[in-house]
């Protein structure tokens, strides 16, 4: 299949290239950045897949263009709104088009997730620290968002965290349904996780390291194999990688 990548310089970008150099199933057509305009971009090129590794601020404009051209989105940039989640989802059901907004190509991170949510059937109480480096220009992370989110989607009895009181304001960290979430950003670090769950007399803690770019490459892969099969804009890589 002919894949354009638009964002094609940055760093996440230049994973994409990397990923689909030389592969047998797919031929890049097409690489395009800031100055292009990605719909010509898209016709000129016949692209059928249109990878988008831009910003939160493009996203969901480049997202519109895309299926606007018919082909098949696989979005990584971050920072949709529920409202624009839901107008792109509409578009692509309509026009029967498949497309995938990935907010974590790590297939690490993915399984962290899922099996923080087996955690959460049986422990009350869990806390997310997640680290970044220091340009990471969101907190909380998308993925740590998406952990909590679906941690607090699977607890039946939610124990509330005993109120503390916050000799510094922002000790306990942010909180998304009573789960507490701490961010750190720091030089050294790429990104990485860790779920931390508490019960009597014990805890669970799930961790997650991202080494390099490279660990994006084979959920990239995944997703570049899936989309072309679905017909609809699914959310997530677990709805292609996790049988239910
Ligand atoms: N899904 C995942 O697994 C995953 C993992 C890491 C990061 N991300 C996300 O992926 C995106 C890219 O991250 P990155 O680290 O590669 O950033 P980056 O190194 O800054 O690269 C972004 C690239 O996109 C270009 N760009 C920015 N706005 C654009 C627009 N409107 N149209 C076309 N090109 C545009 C930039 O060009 P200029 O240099 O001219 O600005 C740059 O070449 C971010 O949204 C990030 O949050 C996703």
């Amino acid at each position: 299949m002919k894949v354009l990548i638009n964002g094609a310089q940055g760093r996440m970008g230049q994973m994409a290239q990397t990923a689909l150099h030389n592969h047998l199933d797919f031929e890049i057509v097409a690489k395009t950045g800031r100055k292009d305009n990605l719909a010509q971009a898209i016709q000129d090129s016949k692209a059928e897949i249109v990878i988008d590794l831009t910003s939160s601020d493009s996203a969901y404009q480049n997202t519109l263009t895309i299926i606007k051209a018919k082909a098949h989105p696989i979005i990584g940039s971050t920072g949709f709104t529920e409202e624009q989640l839901t107008e792109l989802k509409t578009l692509c059901k309509e026009q029967k088009l498949g497309g995938m907004i990935v907010p974590n190509f790590s297939l690490g991170a993915v399984l962290m997730i899922h099996f923080a949510k087996e955690a959460a059937r049986y422990f009350q109480h869990a806390e997310i620290i997640e680290a970044h480096h220091e340009n990471k220009k969101d907190a909380p992370s998308g993925t740590a968002l998406k952990t909590a989110q679906e941690i607090a989607s699977i607890r039946k009895n939610i124990a509330l965290p005993v109120e503390t009181t916050e000799i510094l304001p922002g000790a306990r960290g942010g909180s998304l349904d009573t789960i507490p979430i701490h961010s750190i950003r720091l030089p050294g670090i790429l990104a990485s996780q860790k779920v931390i769950f508490g019960s009597m007399g014990e805890t669970l803690t799930l961790s997650h390291d991202t080494v390099n770019c490279d660990c994006y490459i084979p959920g990239l892969i995944l997703a570049c194999k899936a989309v072309s099969g679905l017909s609809e804009l699914v959310y997530g890589l677990e709805s292609v990688l996790i049988s239910r």
